[in-house]
């Protein structure tokens, strides 16, 4: 029995090789990887969350016009593939993503801590996504109504101390 385990450990060790990409790398491989983990489909693919997260690759990253509702007024996930597309090279895109800031609820802090690599990995996955669609809505001031459906984001309920 015990003789077996080593075995399917460096069999386990060969899958992962084989679909993982590794850290530090820049491919596209690795962008698509970094989008997942870093939770940037969450909100800005359509659909993805809804379905127990599954990229359509038409929506992939084209920003959701389901508004975020909170005191900031009233937010919609970019569409990434413009804003790639909008700075033009790997480069640019580096630059922007580590200054860039926005409202709530994006992290945009976790973006700014990405190593580099995973920036530009990033770049080259968006860019290869395809054609790059329209504008999300414009974002809403506080105490104007959205022309979209929208989530609210809520200050809690607190009990009375
Ligand atoms: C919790 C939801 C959420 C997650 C997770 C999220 N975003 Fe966003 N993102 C938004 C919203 C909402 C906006 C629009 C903010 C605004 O209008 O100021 C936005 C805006 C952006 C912008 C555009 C800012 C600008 O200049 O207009 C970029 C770039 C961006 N997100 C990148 C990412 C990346 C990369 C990830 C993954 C690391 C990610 N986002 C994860 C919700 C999210």
């Amino acid at each position: 029995m015990k003789g077996s385990v080593p075995g399917l450990v460096s069999l386990a060790a060969v899958a992962l090789a084989s679909t993982a990409a590794g850290a530090g790398e820049v491919s596209v491989k690795r962008g698509a990887q970094v989008a997942v983990t870093a939770g940037c489909h969450d909100c800005h693919t359509a659909g993805y969350s809804e379905s127990g997260g599954k990229i359509d690759p038409a929506a992939a990253l084209k920003g959701v016009g389901l508004g975020w509702q909170g005191p900031w007024g009233t937010t919609y996930a970019a569409n990434l593939r413009l804003i790639a597309k909008e700075n033009g090279s790997e480069d640019a895109f580096l630059t922007y993503a580590k200054n860039f800031q926005a409202r709530p609820p994006m992290p945009f802090f976790n973006v700014h801590a990405m190593d580099e690599s995973d920036i530009r990995s990033l770049y080259q996955y968006i860019v290869s996504l395809g054609e790059a669609g329209d504008h999300v809505p414009e974002y809403v001031p506080p105490g104007e109504e959205p022309k979209t459906p929208y989530i609210v984001i809520a200050p809690p309920i607190m009990p009375k101390g």
